[in-house]
């Protein structure tokens, strides 16, 4: 019920000040460059010191912290290059995940920096 009330006043407030179309574009354009340069294509390589970070918001859900394993096996110490094959091939359950070629090369490097 919330729901619908507010979407009808928002409605009411569009109706009665409609916002110029230069200005709406402007908008919009605005909001274009903010998600272009927050999105992660933007932000250069990421640095090793981006990877556990990575990995932990990416992969140690299913991984493990440690890469020790968890619902998934463990992939501690498996070579960089193995790893980053695997999400790049983006084999389920990781299709899902929006990660970047050179995110996920980091995150190889670092898996393969773990204690098996
Ligand atoms: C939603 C759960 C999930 C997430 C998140 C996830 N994986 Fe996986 N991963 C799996 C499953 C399931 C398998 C295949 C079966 C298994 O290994 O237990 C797998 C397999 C792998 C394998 C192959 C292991 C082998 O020995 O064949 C690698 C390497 C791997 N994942 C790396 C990653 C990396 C790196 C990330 C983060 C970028 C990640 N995974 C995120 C669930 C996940």
């Amino acid at each position: 019920m919330a729901g619908l009330t507010l979407g009808r006043g928002a409605g009411r407030i569009r109706r009665s000040h409609p916002p110029a179309k230069g200005a709406l574009v402007k908008r919009i354009l605005a909001a274009l460059v903010v998600v272009a340069l927050s999105s992660p294509a933007w932000a250069g390589p990421p640095s090793a010191a981006e990877a556990p970070a990575l990995y932990k918001k990416s992969c140690a859900s299913c991984h493990g912290a440690e890469g020790k394993g968890g619902t998934a096996r463990a992939i501690a110490g498996k070579p960089a290059s193995a790893v980053a094959g695997v999400v790049n091939a983006h084999a389920p359950p990781m299709d899902k995940l929006e990660l970047t070629p050179d995110q996920i090369a980091a995150i190889g490097r670092y898996v393969s920096s773990l204690k098996k």
